[in-house]
């Protein structure tokens, strides 16, 4: 039996739909806080469990009859390594024999402080605990770009702190998809996967189709990162967030996100989908 955590965020949830596609129901688990938000998990026979991964002795009974976990990785800015320890160390009391960790691609050496510092230790610790492990570095997700550029089309010019840097987007659904592919396939023991885009892209490149898209002149210029956090500040973001932001353009800029990879495009047996067509797709729906 497979079961995924963070089945009522995007990732877990997603995974669970790819997996019930080729899986039946009664083989597949998800772990919630809150049932009353996973309704359509259990009408669909899903077996829906509850733990918080700080409840150690929820997390070994919610565990129990498992044999595979998708850990998605808990959320910034909280202990994510405390958290993360908990569901590894409960996975082995409970007799999990393989546990999928939710990463982050790294690229470069680039560290972000509330993400790559955490991964790097939940990723050291899983190889010591005995499982069996794969670790899942995934991309930067297609629609984070909203949070970094806004959700509107731009006037007429992109700025934001992040160079030259490009990024091998991945868009949540396929990553979900191609993970569910894994969770369900063998010879994944002790492997490590990049789970980015077939191809990276540059701001100019993001800027030039969106010319194309919007039929004027938009560009791209670098910003600072100080007039960038205060853009988002006023737009209504609360400063952590906004410094959060700036933290994955400079992640963008020193290249962490950039490493285009085939795994994810192998897993779903075609091309995933391009820039031309999320922006497409998500700023100008119905054109
Ligand atoms: N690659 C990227 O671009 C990218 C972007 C953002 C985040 N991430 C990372 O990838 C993870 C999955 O992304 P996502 O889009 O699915 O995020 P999401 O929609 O925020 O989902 C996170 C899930 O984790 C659950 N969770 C959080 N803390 C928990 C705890 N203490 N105990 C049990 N469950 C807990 C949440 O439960 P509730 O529903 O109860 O809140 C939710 O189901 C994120 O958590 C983050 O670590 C990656």
């Amino acid at each position: 039996m497979i079961l995924v955590t963070g089945a009522t965020g995007g990732l877990g949830h997603q995974t669970i739909e790819s997996l019930l596609n080729t899986t039946p129901a009664a083989e597949i688990a998800g772990l919630v806080r809150d049932v009353s938000k996973a309704t359509d998990l259990v009408e669909k026979g899903v077996d829906v469990r509850q733990a918080d991964y700080l409840d150690y002795p929820a997390l070994v009974q919610a565990f129990q009859g498992i044999d595979k976990v998708l850990l998605v990785s808990a959320v910034a800015f909280t202990d994510r390594v405390h958290q993360h320890r908990n569901v590894i160390d409960a996975a082995k009391e409970a007799g999990v024999k393989h546990l999928f960790y939710t990463s982050i691609q790294r690229s470069t050496n680039f560290v972000m402080t509330e993400v790559t510092e955490s991964d790097l230790a939940t990723e050291a610790y899983l190889k010591a605990s005995g499982l069996v492990y794969t670790i899942l570095k995934n991309g930067y997700y297609f629609e984070g770009l909203g949070y970094m550029i806004g959700s509107e089309v731009p006037e007429a010019e992109i700025s934001i702190p992040a160079g030259d840097g490009k990024i091998a987007f991945v868009k949540r659904t396929e990553l979900a998809a191609a993970t569910a592919t894994l969770l369900t396939s063998e010879g994944h023991e002790n492997q490590e996967y990049t789970m980015s885009g077939s191809e990276a892209y540059s701001f100019d490149d993001i800027a030039r189709e969106f010319s194309a898209l919007a039929g004027r002149p938009i560009t791209y210029k670098n910003s600072e990162l100080a007039p960038y956090i205060a853009q988002k500040v006023a737009a209504g973001f609360p400063e952590v967030v906004a410094n959060f932001l700036a933290q994955w353009c400079a992640a963008t800029k020193h290249g962490m996100l950039a490493g285009t990879d085939n795994t994810v495009e192998r897993l779903l047996g075609r091309k995933p989908t391009s820039l031309r067509e999320y922006l497409k797709m998500t700023y100008f729906p119905g054109v």
